[in-house]
């Protein structure tokens, strides 16, 4: 299966998809992979350099090079796991590139559709979405210390990647699933992400 996790920075799905990964890998006869964009190839330190550190000017750069950190990541880690039978939960993916880049700066959605579509990206089986207030997102990055540059865009910016996921959602409900995770600890969530998976019917074996 290939399993996708999906939020604001601050929503907490790094350590949701740390719990994950370790609980199905704990389970009979399956074995789980944990990447997470970007990232996962040879070429990452030098692009999150580059992307997070908000140098680059023309609005199209940073899509580029999401989409080539994609390209790689598939090839290298994604594609390579699943034809081996195993799980592969992915922290950030496609849905981030429109969530941020379609709705957060503004480009078009369909290029970034046609350019998955014809990069033969694979399509996650499912999708979580941790849902979170943009102001939550804000206020936990600003606790870790120095913003990169998406936290530090700001209120109007995370506000619109939070509604750029909650249509997405909304647009396909087969693949995503939404947890509200604007309240309870990091258990609390997890234990609504195995009931969610359950009531979908994914890991009942
Ligand atoms: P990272 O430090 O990995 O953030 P986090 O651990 O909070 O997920 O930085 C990734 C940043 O890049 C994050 O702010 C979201 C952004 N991003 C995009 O804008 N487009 C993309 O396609 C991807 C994969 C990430």
């Amino acid at each position: 299966m290939f399993i996708t996790f999906e939020g604001l920075d601050g929503s907490g799905k790094s350590t949701q998809a740390r719990m994950f990964t370790d609980w199905l890998n704990k389970k009979q006869d399956r074995h789980a992979v944990l990447t997470r964009e970007p990232g996962g190839w040879e070429g990452v330190a030098v692009l999150r350099d580059i992307v997070i550190s908000g140098r680059l000017k023309h609005p199209w750069s940073e899509a580029y090079l999401f989409m080539l950190d994609r390209a790689e990541h598939v090839a290298n880690v994604i594609q390579p796991s699943l034809d081996k039978g195993l799980d592969v939960v992915c922290e950030r993916y496609q849905d981030s590139t429109i969530a941020y880049q379609v709705w957060g700066r503004g480009l078009p959605l369909e290029i970034f559709q046609e350019l998955a579509r014809l990069s033969a990206f694979p399509v996650p089986d499912v999708t979580i979405f941790f849902d979170v207030p943009a102001e939550t997102a804000l206020e936990r990055t600003a606790r870790r210390g120095m913003p990169d540059t998406f936290e530090s865009e700001g209120m109007p910016f995370m506000t619109k990647i939070r509604e750029g996921y909650l249509a997405l959602a909304r647009s396909e409900p087969e693949r995503w699933i939404q947890l509200d995770c604007s309240y309870g600890d990091e258990e609390v969530v997890f234990g609504s992400l195995l009931k969610a998976l359950e009531m979908r019917g994914f890991f009942c074996d």
